[in-house]
């Protein structure tokens, strides 16, 4: 544990990045409140620092020479609260699947699906986290945040937000803003259980569950999770590597032409998605181990640092993978991960 709040020189980031990467941080700070927060970011002296918070959405290829603030501040609070919901403020410090473990012994519905996302609450915004047919748009109220252009506190409501698919303007602004807090909406009574997704309806059924309990919905994303995707603790991985690709209708036809089988969800009349891992397995690299880096075995969209890997190591994979299925499909996929 480093001491908080205290500025450090030459700290290893290994602990805070789920990858496991041993890069450098020339200057380094733990900040578990907003008040020295604000203080340091808007202060001249450190210019475009890099903020981590779980670490779980980045691939560190390089020392870090600017200042490195791992973001730790802790809350949650009931705001408001009706007959059938609730508004929960959350610092950005807190571990998401630490608020839907919270939330759900509250008996308060809305995040269950995303258990176990990797990652803290502050981070969750810029992708628009989702999984298992449940995005973080559907229960997002606001976020509060550093303006660090302007020098200002700013709230952002759920439009000013723009969330789409893993996308939000937290991601075309990269670097302007830091987020604070957010505060989301669940519902106390008559939850909206989203059980459709083919994985969770399976595994329920499975277990001989027909109406499940908010914590029975937790449970079951949490072992297909636990069986597809590796635990970061024990090999080094940032969830997915690529963004599934949104490709036109005609782009698609051609390519079911060829190959039949083709997985893909309709995105309204003309866009069609289709799953990175199917176009990466294709390629024959799902399995496949290249000294300390790999791609996972149950999810081809996962790259794994076997132990020792550098974050140019993973990179270079990553960059293989892109040309592979650039090739074979003529299809882009563009990384979900910030490369720094
Ligand atoms: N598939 C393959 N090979 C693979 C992986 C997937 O053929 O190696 C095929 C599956 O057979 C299935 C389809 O791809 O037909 C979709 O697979 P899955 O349901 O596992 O979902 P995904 O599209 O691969 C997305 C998210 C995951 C999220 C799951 C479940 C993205 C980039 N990823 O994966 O998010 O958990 O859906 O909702 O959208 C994450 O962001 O870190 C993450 C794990």
């Amino acid at each position: 544990m480093v001491k908080p709040n205290t500025l450090l020189h030459n700290i290893s980031l290994k602990p805070y990045n789920t990858f496991g990467i041993d890069v450098s941080a020339l200057h380094f700070m733990e900040i578990d409140n907003n008040t020295l927060l604000k203080e340091v970011l808007f202060s001249e002296q450190y210019p475009e620092p890099l903020l981590l918070g779980g670490g779980s959405n980045v691939l560190l290829t390089k020392d870090v020479s600017s200042l490195v603030i791992h973001l730790n501040t802790k809350g949650i609070e009931i705001l408001s609260k009706t007959q059938n919901h609730a508004q929960v403020k959350v610092l950005a410090g807190e571990v998401w699947h630490d608020l839907v473990c919270w939330a759900i012994e509250h008996d308060m519905g809305g995040i269950e699906n995303l258990s176990l996302i990797p990652g803290n609450v502050g981070t969750a915004p810029i992708q628009n986290i989702g999984a298992y047919g449940v995005e973080l748009k559907d229960v997002f109220i606001s976020c509060q945040g550093l303006d660090l252009q302007e020098k200002k506190e700013v709230t952002f409501t759920k439009e000013d937000c723009a969330f789409g698919y893993r996308d939000s303007i937290f991601k075309t602004n990269k670097g302007r803003y830091i987020i604070t807090s957010i505060t989301v909406e669940l519902t106390t009574q008559n939850h909206n259980k989203n059980i459709t997704y083919g994985a969770i309806e399976s595994q329920l059924k499975q277990e001989g569950i027909n109406t499940p309990s908010l914590k029975q919905i937790s449970d079951a994303v949490i072992s297909i999770r636990k069986s597809k995707l590796p635990d970061p603790k024990i090999l080094g991985n940032s969830g997915s590597f690529f963004k599934n690709p949104v490709i036109s209708k005609e782009k698609f036809n051609a390519l079911q032409k060829e190959y039949p089988e083709i997985p893909h969800y309709a995105l309204g009349e003309d866009q069609q998605k289709i799953p990175a891992g199917w176009l990466i397995e294709q390629c024959g690299y799902k399995g496949k181990r290249f000294a300390e880096v790999g791609v996972h075995k149950n999810q081809a969209l996962v790259l794994v640092n076997y132990g020792d890997a550098k974050g140019e190591q993973i990179w270079e994979l990553a960059q293989n993978i892109q040309k592979s299925v650039q090739d074979k499909f003529n299809v882009y996929i563009e990384p979900e991960v910030n490369i720094y």
